[in-house]
């Protein structure tokens, strides 16, 4: 597929490398992290700013707590309604969406894109409510029991044809994690089976159904969603692009590794990145970013999440700066979702220097702290500022 807006004149392109000495002063440092090479020039990339296609935002202080990461780096995310108890109606999202801009500090300029979580009880209504509202971006589908707070979630779609029909005709998406459930299923397997037995299926019979094949982890997927028509899009994590799944089981279980769909291997990834900085406007940047605190991470039965957005446009600069192919990240970052969300583009810029440092490992601290991915690792690209002035 071709990217639709390349001819855009929207498309701010790359401002391309520039010597920039005087940027180290200006843009001062991110808390806690570290600046390994201090050489002159720093080379200095610009991009139009990215939005965040999915994204777990929470409630109450933990959403006070991890809401600014993200508005001071995206414009827009779409936001996951996995709360306990879901958002299920628009009435309930308007609500929530309440209180994510009451909990936005002041002077930062985000906008929250509600989605709806799809259960046994939702209405073709609801769904032609949710449509009309433009509030709401999406319907998630969670199977139940596939993840955090899923126990609401539908074991399949053949009651929920109706409500197909009528997201088919909203043209709203159908938000789906992946995943097929059950204690024969073998937990590598569980998108592949889910692919073949379900979605497929789905896909086909409802030939104008929009739907968006979220945080993708395999080979299969990505395969598939290339081959589909661009009504099927996916997103992609940082996590399954920079990471395989021997990081869990690196010198010891690693629990902040541990995020649902769970790393795959080496292969995947590497078709993961593929799809990533291939141009293809059916792959987009969706993070999801999942906070849990250390306690509930670092336990005998830990919570499925990676808390990225600290460090989350860095990691898939890393991603495809490893890739030879950082000049394709501001399609993939900042204008494919835009596109198939059919929303115009940010205008605004964010600037990232070519600098090797080590991001924050830890927000808060103690049981309540929240480990950032990629602790400890090296990266090569920071994000300094927003071309119009904001700081992040
Ligand atoms: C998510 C969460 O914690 O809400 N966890 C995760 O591992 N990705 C839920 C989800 O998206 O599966
Ligand atoms: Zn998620």
């Amino acid at each position: 597929m071709t990217d639709p807006g390349a001819e855009s004149p929207q498309r701010a392109g790359y401002a391309g490398w520039a010597s920039q000495t005087d940027i180290r002063r200006r843009a001062g440092g991110t808390r806690s992290s570290q600046t390994i090479d201090t050489s002159d020039p720093i080379q200095t990339l610009e991009i139009v700013r990215p939005d965040d296609w999915h994204l777990h935002l929470r409630d109450g202080e933990l959403l006070s707590r991890v809401l600014p990461y993200t508005a001071e780096r995206f414009a827009r995310a779409i936001v996951m309604p996995n709360l306990d108890p879901p958002v299920t109606t628009v009435a309930e999202a308007r609500l929530y969406r309440a209180r994510i801009l009451a909990a936005l500090p002041a002077g930062l300029d985000f906008e929250p894109l509600m989605t709806l979580y799809l259960t046994s009880s939702t209405t073709p209504d609801e769904v032609e409510a949710a449509a009309a509202s433009k509030l709401i971006f999406g319907l998630k589908f969670y199977p139940m029991g596939a993840t955090t707070n899923s126990s609401q979630g539908v074991t399949g779609f053949e009651d929920l044809h109706p409500v197909l029909e009528s997201l088919e005709n909203s043209g709203l998406p159908l938000l789906v994690h992946g995943e097929a459930i059950g204690p024969e299923i073998d937990v590598f397997d569980r998108e592949r089976i889910f692919l073949d037995e379900t979605l497929r299926p789905i896909i086909e019979r409802f030939e104008g159904l929009r739907v968006v094949f979220e945080h993708i982890t395999t080979e299969e997927a990505a395969a598939f969603v290339a081959e589909s028509p661009a009504r099927v899009a996916a997103t992609l994590t940082p996590q399954h692009l920079l990471l395989t799944r021997n990081a869990i089981f690196d010198g010891g279980l690693r629990p902040h590794h541990y995020c649902l769909p769970v790393l795959k291997r080496e292969r995947d990834r590497a078709a993961l990145v593929a799809a990533a900085i291939g141009g293809d406007s059916s792959f987009f940047l969706g993070t999801d970013s999942a906070p849990h605190e250390r306690a509930k991470k670092e336990s005998a039965c830990g919570c499925a999440g990676i808390f990225s957005t600290p460090i989350a446009i860095e990691a898939y600069a890393e991603a495809f700066h490893r890739a030879g192919a950082i000049d394709r990240l501001e399609a993939f970052a900042s204008f494919h979702g835009a596109d198939y969300y059919g929303l115009p583009r940010n205008r605004d810029r964010i600037r990232l220097e070519a600098v090797e440092w080590q991001g924050p490992d830890t927000i808060g601290c103690g049981n309540r702290g929240l480990e950032v991915f990629w602790a400890g690792e090296r990266l090569h690209y920071r994000v300094a500022s927003a071309a119009q002035g904001r700081r992040v």
